[in-house]
């Protein structure tokens, strides 16, 4: 089998990934995709540590053999199942989002405070704490859980004064402080990234989904995995749940249209869908 052929497999817990995907299609625009949404078990960032770890296992089983490399795009998973991912499915290269996403911070501030957002689970195994001491430890990390920044990303709230006025009552306790920087470390939040960085004002909000696309294409690279092709990339979806709702939200969030025509059954991930798009 040519592997540098295969798909590049991403997957996160819903569609916030989808902004990961996006970086990747753009700094790999010759890469074919495939998107694996777990939209039946979502949200993963306020479930215990076996729980995640199980999930991710069985989403990496489904891309397993199917994909040459696994981009972990979901923070929560990123934080608590990388590791045991990688025992588990040693062939295949896996990448989580938390290093890059720390590697964004230290290029931004060289020392002080910086506020990390991200999911309860994220922020209970300070993930990016450890991640960005392990770079710089003159950089002072607060980690702020922020669990309905994600239903208001599922449910397309990313703007307008409503939801102004619940990004600042949710950061309102961090708003006082001086941060160099504030990390959105979870793969959902760039959908509010405006509204977020309006709360913050001056400070420098990071998103880490294009550096998580550089470090998949250099270990991409060092692997020589690249696929030679010169011809336009494809990408298929898969999700766990509701075929009608991951389309409005693919549509909403990546501008893409899924036809019902792209859409076939994935027979052996039941109650899941595929649909394809180039
Ligand atoms: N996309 C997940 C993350 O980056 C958050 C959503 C969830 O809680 O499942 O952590």
């Amino acid at each position: 089998m040519d592997m540098n052929t295969l798909p590049i497999g991403v997957f996160d817990s819903g569609v916030g990934g989808l902004t990961v995907l996006q970086s990747l299609k753009q700094a790999l625009p010759t890469e074919d995709f495939i998107y694996l949404g777990d939209t039946a078990r979502l949200p993963y960032g306020s479930k215990s540590k076996q729980t995640v770890i199980q999930y991710a296992h069985q989403a990496a089983g489904i891309l397993d053999k199917k994909v040459k490399c696994l981009v972990v795009a979901c923070n929560t998973a990123s934080s608590v199942a990388l590791d045991d991912l990688q025992k588990s499915f040693p062939n295949l290269p896996i990448i989580g989002v938390v290093e890059p996403g720390a590697q964004a911070c230290v290029n931004t501030v060289q020392s002080g405070k910086v506020l990390v957002l991200a999911t309860e689970s994220t922020t209970r195994w300070h993930a990016y704490q450890q991640a960005i001491a392990s770079l710089n430890t003159k950089i002072t990390v607060t980690e702020l859980p922020c669990p309905l920044f994600v239903a208001l990303a599922e449910e397309g709230w990313t703007n307008g004064v409503l939801v102004e006025q619940i990004a600042h009552e949710v950061l309102k306790d961090s708003l006082n402080e001086t941060y160099g920087c504030v990390v959105l470390g979870c793969t959902h939040f760039p959908m509010l990234k405006g509204v977020i960085a309006k709360c913050f004002n001056q400070v420098p909000v990071i998103d880490s989904a294009s550096v998580v696309a550089a470090a998949v294409k250099t270990r991409l690279s060092h692997e020589k995995l690249l696929n030679p092709k010169k011809c336009q990339a494809k990408i298929d979806f898969i999700a766990t749940d509701s075929i009608e709702r991951f389309k409005a939200m693919a549509s909403k969030f990546m501008g893409i249209d899924l036809s019902h025509d792209q859409i076939v059954l994935h027979s052996d991930t039941p109650s899941a869908f595929k649909a394809t798009t180039r």
